[in-house]
């Protein structure tokens, strides 16, 4: 493999016409790049805008003794003040039905950040100032924060605990001739989308909304504000052309946002614009759970899993939002690409008073996938093998009996072992380990490692009813294109995709193509855009749109022209009928002259897939995406610094829709897994206040922490054994797993402290801290050897 730089896969950023899987560029690219991508606070506001500030609690747990908003409301510039009393409807944003979630809080406080009142105001800046005036008084109870604390507080769960066996795991790991446990902690993750939240309402006749929101999950935002405003939902519009960035962070907590600026909408009669500021909504949103995970294992001398016991325990945060199907999927992925042959899983959603944590690239997958590559790196030191070499042992097997998941879904396709062994050849894997060791040797205070890891991502919502979507086309007389579908854009390139979809099936060129704003009004009861299914579900329905017109299309142009249906073919030059040549746009006037409707909608819902939560039972994923990491890394003893230096991913994306657009998910994703695992770290002091609530305090990754050689490659011809849209794979979660090759590669080095004997149990994040400790650790572990070591040993 070519070092230094990306491999495309495909040979153009251009557009070739009537392919679909070419790397046409990013719809909105030069828009990014040139600043005219329009987000919510780039809308021209309308004429008497109103602007929203939140006020938040600042005591994370207790009771409002007494809310005195009488100087906020004597503030310049301060129309009106809401507070739970104001909203019409239901007080309640919860998205999963469970009614625990108040938009505004009038008495029990569950977290330092909660919303209790907001401002509207005439400017920004008027009602952020007026919001620090109120006077309120608490009555505090010490709050319950983190893991240890709910655990020992009897554990109070936001969500019913999910259990899967299969096997006997009590006997499996009785019988087993080697045994082991520990436990391992991983670090919550801020979203950090570079538009936060923001809605802007505007209320119009007889009682209807309109909204902008940065939403994942427009239809839910719809009717996450008819609750509060007590409106029938054919009232409300919900829109979204593009989002900053979402990665799971307005899955639903776009919602609250979206609902004041309603709100205030509703009661004033005046457009409403509410855009949180940086901290406030670090301060108020939710995150990635961090999970503590305890496992107990027993394997053969060969480093084969027999059975696996293991609990995952989630901060949740106060509500139950998300975190019910989060910890399933972490349970679902507990796996990772391995097989367990007696398995029992748990998830403990605990619930804290913290920020309420919700849906974040890979859904609780990446936490379980923690769990088992924290099992195999155990073993590789209990038995000396190396972790690839126990990583390919117990790897899935298709068409063996050792292909069957913890949820008993068998693994039709796997391609992990193949996949690794792949990227460990390109990448020069056991070469370049070697080299690693005996630069070790000689350095005091550098020490080198790698890591090759695998993921096994299952594609599909968890909860069946999610997996559909809808489309909406029209062809206009001039031949031009518009395309509505329920995805929503965030980044990701879900419209540049769904655009070469209507290119390949109708030939056309991209400039013929519109995908308009997503928009509740144009395709209803969508689900959010998430799950990586985007493309998969709404590229199906648009496919399906298109396929209804053309189909009437080839029947009009038989019929007029007199030749066969199979005579009509869409190329580049034209519509081919018979053998005549006729362009697009003269076809399609014509068969407007003849009244033949050139718009449809279109719908999918995926096949085969079901989940029986009770019994633990089921196909939940329709297929899996695959892929593979192998990163090196730099270790300063020291200071705990850590540098990334080469990366290598083999990663598949079925037929990939869009290579170029497809491997910058993979870099990255990867990135942002890198630094979950590395340098982000969310802190709570003990009264539970947030204390990393800004860039000034939590570290994203910069561009100084990419890797210094980073090589991604799709993998190729690998159509989808299953029927997705041209047989392409989910790509937006999966390689975000590809983090761990980093946090992997972090333990390799730091073993060598003790010359590979003790595993070094490395939690995440691996910030210096982290590592420093883990230093001493193994420091501790090494001199007790020489300590206790005989005396000719
Ligand atoms: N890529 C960008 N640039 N911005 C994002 O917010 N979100 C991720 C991923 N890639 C995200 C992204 C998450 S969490 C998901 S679930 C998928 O994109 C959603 O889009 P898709 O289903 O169309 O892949
Ligand atoms: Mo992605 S976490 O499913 O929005």
């Amino acid at each position: 493999m070519p070092e230094g730089g990306v491999i495309a896969n495909d040979e153009t950023v251009d557009q070739p016409q009537g392919r679909a899987s070419h790397s046409l560029r990013h719809e909105s690219a030069e828009l990014h790049v040139a600043g005219a991508a329009a987000y919510i606070d780039d809308l021209p506001e309308p004429k008497g805008v109103l602007h929203l500030a939140p006020g938040l609690s600042t005591v994370a747990r207790g009771r409002i003794l007494s809310m005195d908003l009488d100087a906020v409301r004597a503030a310049p510039g301060v129309v009106r003040v809401l507070a739970a009393a104001d909203i019409p409807g239901e007080n309640d944003v919860s998205p999963v039905g469970k009614h625990d979630e108040p938009l505004l809080t009038s008495d029990d406080v569950s977290f330092c950040g909660q919303l209790l009142f907001v401002v509207v105001g005439e400017t920004r800046a008027q009602a952020r100032s007026a919001a620090r005036f109120a006077k309120i008084e608490y009555e505090r109870e010490p709050p319950v924060l983190d893991i240890a604390q709910a655990k020992a507080a009897g554990g109070d769960l936001v969500w019913r605990s999910l259990t899967m066996r299969r096997g006997d795991v009590e006997k499996g790991l009785n019988e087993a001739p080697r045994r082991l446990s520990g436990e391992i902690t991983m670090g919550g993750q801020e979203h950090f989308y570079l538009e936060g939240q923001a809605a802007m309402a505007i209320p119009g006749e007889d009682g209807e909304m309109r909204v902008w929101s940065s939403t994942q999950h427009p239809t839910e935002t719809q009717v996450m504000i008819t609750h509060v405003l007590d409106l029938p939902s054919a009232l409300v519009t919900v829109e979204v052309r593009r989002m900053g960035g979402g990665f799971g962070g307005k899955e639903t907590q776009a919602n609250a946002v979206a609902c004041l600026a309603a709100l205030a909408a509703s009661l004033t009669g005046r457009p409403a614009k509410m855009r949180l500021d940086r901290d406030d909504d670090m301060m108020s949103t939710g995150k990635r759970h961090d999970f503590h995970i305890e496992y107990d294992v027993g394997f053969d001398d060969d480093g084969r899993i027999r059975a696996v016991d293991m609990t995952l325990a989630a901060r949740c945060g106060w509500s139950a939002d998300l975190s019910g199907p989060v910890t399933d999927r972490a349970l679902f992925h507990a796996d990772n690409a391995y097989y367990y042959p007696d398995v029992r899983l748990r998830s403990l959603p605990l619930r804290t008073n913290t920020q309420s944590n919700t849906a974040y690239r890979g859904f609780g997958g990446p936490q379980g996938i923690g769990g088992a590559e924290r099992v195999i790196e155990e073993i590789a030191y209990a038995t000396g093998l190396d972790p690839l070499e126990v990583r390919l042992r117990n790897v899935y097997a298709s068409g063996t009996p050792r292909d069957v998941t913890p949820y008993h879904m068998q693994v039709e396709d796997s391609i992990a072992a193949d996949i690794m062994k792949s990227l460990a050849k390109d990448s020069e894997y056991f070469e370049r380990k070697q080299a690693a060791r005996r630069f070790n040797a000689d350095s005091r205070f550098i020490r080198r490692g790698l890591a090759l890891t695998p993921v096994k991502f299952g594609i599909a919502f968890t909860a069946t009813h999610y997996n559909q979507a809808g489309a909406l086309v029209h062809i206009y007389t001039d031949g031009s294109v518009q395309v509505n579908h329920g995805g929503c854009e965030m980044g990701q390139g879900l419209h540049t995709k769904m655009t070469q979809v209507v290119m390949r099936e109708l030939a056309l060129d991209a400039s013929r193509v519109r995908i308009t704003a997503t928009n509740t009004g144009k395709v209803p009861n969508t689900s959010a855009t998430a799950a990586s299914s985007g493309a998969d579900l709404n590229g199906m329905a648009v496919l399906d749109a298109v396929t209804r017109i053309k189909t009437r299309l080839v029947a009009f142009a038989a019929e007029k022209w007199k030749v066969a249906e199979d005579a009509v073919t869409f190329g580049a030059d034209g519509v081919s009928v018979g053998d005549r040549t006729i362009p697009f746009s003269e076809l399609v006037k014509a068969a407007y002259f003849a009244r033949v409707s050139l718009s449809s909608s279109g719908f999918y819902k995926t096949p085969k897939i079901h989940w029986d939560q009770d019994t633990g039972r089921g196909r939940p994923f329709l297929y899996f995406a695959y892929g593979a990491a192998c990163s090196e890394v730099a270790v300063d003893l020291l200071t705990g610094e850590m540098r990334i230096e080469r990366v290598d991913i083999l990663h598949d994306a079925g037929r990939s829709l869009n290579p170029a657009i497809d491997i910058g998910q993979v870099e990255g994703a990867f990135v942002q897994g890198a630094g979950w695992l590395t340098t982000e770290e969310l802190v709570w002091d003990s009264s539970g206040r947030l204390r990393t609530h800004a860039p000034s305090t939590y570290k994203i990754p910069g561009c100084s922490d990419r890797p210094r050689v980073f090589n991604v490659r799709l993998l190729d011809e690998a159509p989808n054994r299953e029927e997705t849209i041209f047989r392409s794979k989910a790509v937006g979660e999966p390689p975000f797993v590809h983090g761990f090759s980093v946090l992997h590669a972090i333990s390799d080095a730091l073993a060598s402290i003790d010359d590979y004997r003790t595993c070094p149990r490395l939690d995440a994040p691996a910030t210096p801290e982290t590592i420093l400790r883990c230093v001493a650790r193994l420091r501790q572990a090494a001199g007790s050897r020489v300590a206790s070591a005989p005396a000719d040993g």
